[in-house]
């Protein structure tokens, strides 16, 4: 094999890009061919989507949120003939090599190309964090710290009105995002798909803290759990307090990356391109700790990852 491919897809995710850079500047220092290919997957079944690529063409990008690929949900990947289709394309190009960035939707068509012939390794690439036997995906830490700065700002708003407040996270149907981001920016509570909650217990607690004089109260909500303005209009009628909701939407999805994504996206994009010239396949490359592992791309199916309920606890202890 001389030439391997790199694509983004999916939701972007700040620190893709050092990824990319990272995939390209190893593969050529190895002395590889590499191809960029535009819009995801939704790439390969355009006409002149695809890019060569040199050491210049990755220049300046590492500090920069979004994807310099672009991306896109493809869903002629979805279609009975789609992935037969993609992978002749790559074959047709010269490439039998490829790196996909992306969360579990880009996993399952990487695992279909896979299946096809194409030597195939995938990065983790979501803001979600959702995806199994892996810490963290690259992403995710810009994507809490974006979260903290918008807790940080609502708490000064509501501190200065003494309002409560709800913020809608993202996170798919998963509450990684939330709980992190909840724990780290102090919230009073976090609503998230993974744990039952109360209403009547979240209205006791916001009252507990009314009565010790507390002047503000933020809780997060994962866009997974309940309609964010639904769980506002049912804590209204039970208890009298005025509340105001912020759905944070795109915007913790942009913005540059942080230290912690730019070093994963660094690490994983070169250890997908030792993997490819090694001449292996059907892998991912997650973090574990301090190490970067390789594991097998069926292990992120499993839906399994745990849901650190100590952590979810401790909001619940530290946050009266
Ligand atoms: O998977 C990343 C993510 O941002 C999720 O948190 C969110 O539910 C979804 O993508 C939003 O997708 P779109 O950008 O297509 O609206």
């Amino acid at each position: 094999m001389s030439r391997f491919a790199v694509l983004t897809s999916g939701g972007d995710a700040p620190g893709m890009n050092a990824a990319v850079r990272a995939v390209v500047r190893r593969g050529l220092s190895k002395g590889y061919e590499i191809k960029g290919i535009q819009r995801g997957f939704a790439g390969l079944f355009n006409g002149s989507e695809f890019l060569d690529f040199n050491l210049g063409s990755v220049a300046g990008i590492i500090h920069r949120g979004g994807t310099m690929l672009l991306t896109a949900r493809a869903e002629e990947m979805l279609q009975p003939e789609g992935p037969d289709r993609a992978a002749k394309r790559l074959f047709s190009e010269g490439v039998d090599g490829l790196v996909v960035i992306g969360g579990e939707g880009s996993f399952h068509g990487a695992l279909a190309l896979q299946d096809r012939g194409v030597k195939t390794i995938c990065i983790p690439g979501t803001i979600d964090n959702d995806i199994n036997e892996t810490d963290s995906s690259i992403g995710f830490d810009t994507a809490v710290n974006t979260i903290l700065d918008a807790i940080n700002r609502l708490r000064d708003t509501a501190t200065s009105h003494e309002r409560i407040f709800l913020l809608e996270v993202m996170g798919r149907h998963t509450g990684y995002l939330a709980l992190a981001a909840g724990l780290a920016g102090g919230a009073e509570s976090i609503l998230v798909p993974e744990i039952k909650w109360d209403l009547d217990d979240i209205c006791r607690r916001l009252l507990q803290g009314i009565e010790r004089q507390k002047t503000h109260s933020i809780i997060v909500v994962a866009e997974g759990t309940a309609d964010v303005f639904e769980i506002n209009k049912e804590i209204r009628r039970r208890i009298a307090v005025e509340t105001r909701v912020t759905v944070l939407g795109h915007i913790q999805r942009g913005g540059s990356p942080s230290a912690v994504d730019r070093l994963l996206g660094s690490r994983m994009g070169a250890a997908a391109a030792d993997l490819l010239i090694d001449g292996k396949s059907g892998l991912f490359t997650a973090v574990k700790g301090e190490r970067i592992e390789a594991i097998p791309l069926e292990e992120s199916f499993k839906n399994n990852k745990p849901f650190p309920k100590e952590l979810y606890e401790l909001i619940l202890d530290l946050s009266r």
